[in-house]
């Protein structure tokens, strides 16, 4: 996997899986070539999932069975405590070094050819002002992946991303599993699922592909990942993606709390 890395994501490409996961062994290597047969090309992993040879197994078996080749895979993964020093709070990116540093060292890699494309996560809009005006910028970031789903629709960070021709990529797009949301559950999302077909899950998808936005749900059971894909057959109404877009509470679920006095905490400010 290590030659794998690389921050890369197209519009287009709405066929992605998220990773991160507590899953048994195994389960992720076996949930990689589900969603390869099932046709997901794109695969967002972070050396902090601690579960990259997993996905590298299931990709590569993949690979050598014939059902699919390394150039038409998008393979995502983040610069983690491994390839960053850390600061005193256990922090990638050290508070003595500008992510602007940082930044020059990923184009490095780019140049090195060990990465196709480089992007950015968490970033909020002042910050990829930053970069998009660091002087001798090499390459542009092609995405930045931030948290994504009804109840953080994030139409001004989307908005400004998009206007800057850097593509948006939603994580937690289902609301994840844990921490006492139930998103899936929403009555609104219940109601238009119904009135489509489909399930809650393939609602939430959808309405990011919509919005021209890349999105990852993350799934090791078989059958969703199955019907995570399951959405290009449909189209919700103008309305109906509005309506979503009303269900916005500004409810942020990954709020990193180890980074909250990091100089470069990027959630302090409105977007
Ligand atoms: N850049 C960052 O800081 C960052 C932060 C968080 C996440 N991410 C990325 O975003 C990906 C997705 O985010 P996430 O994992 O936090 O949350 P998520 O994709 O919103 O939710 C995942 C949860 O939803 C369940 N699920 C998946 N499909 C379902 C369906 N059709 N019906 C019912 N439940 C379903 C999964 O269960 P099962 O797996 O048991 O099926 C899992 O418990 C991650 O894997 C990771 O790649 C990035």
């Amino acid at each position: 996997m290590d030659r794998c890395r690389s921050f890369v994501s197209a519009a287009d490409h709405c066929t992605s899986l998220g990773t991160s996961s507590c899953a048994a062994p195994g389960e992720v290597t076996e949930a990689v070539k589900v969603a390869i047969d099932v046709g997901y090309r794109h695969f967002d992993c972070a050396y902090f999932y601690h579960n990259e040879s997993e996905v590298g197994t299931g990709i590569q078996c993949k690979i050598r069975e014939g059902a699919v080749r390394r150039e038409d895979l998008f393979i995502v993964s983040k610069a983690g405590e491994k390839d960053l020093p850390l600061d005193h709070s256990g922090l990638a990116i050290p508070s003595d070094t500008d992510f602007l540093d940082t930044w020059e060292a990923m184009e490095d890699l780019v140049i090195a050819g060990l990465v196709k494309a480089i992007g950015v996560s968490n970033f909020n809009h002042e910050q990829l002002e930053r970069l998009l005006n660091k002087p001798n910028l090499r390459f542009k970031p092609v995405t930045n992946q931030i948290e994504c789903h009804p109840y953080l629709t994030q139409e001004k960070l989307i908005s400004f991303c998009q206007s800057r021709d850097v593509s948006v990529t939603a994580y937690r797009p289902l609301g994840g599993s844990s921490q006492g949301v139930h998103l899936m559950d929403d009555p609104m999302i219940q109601t238009i699922a119904q009135k489509y077909g489909k399930s809650a899950a393939q609602i939430l998808i959808r309405f990011q592909i919509q919005r021209n936005v890349i999105v990852i749900p993350k799934s090791i059971t078989p059958a969703r990942i199955l019907e995570n894909i399951q959405v290009f057959d449909f189209e919700l109404s103008e309305q109906d993606v509005e309506d979503i877009l009303s269900l916005d509470r500004n409810l942020r679920l990954a709020t990193f709390p180890i980074a909250v006095n990091h100089k470069d905490y990027p959630f302090s400010i409105e977007y």
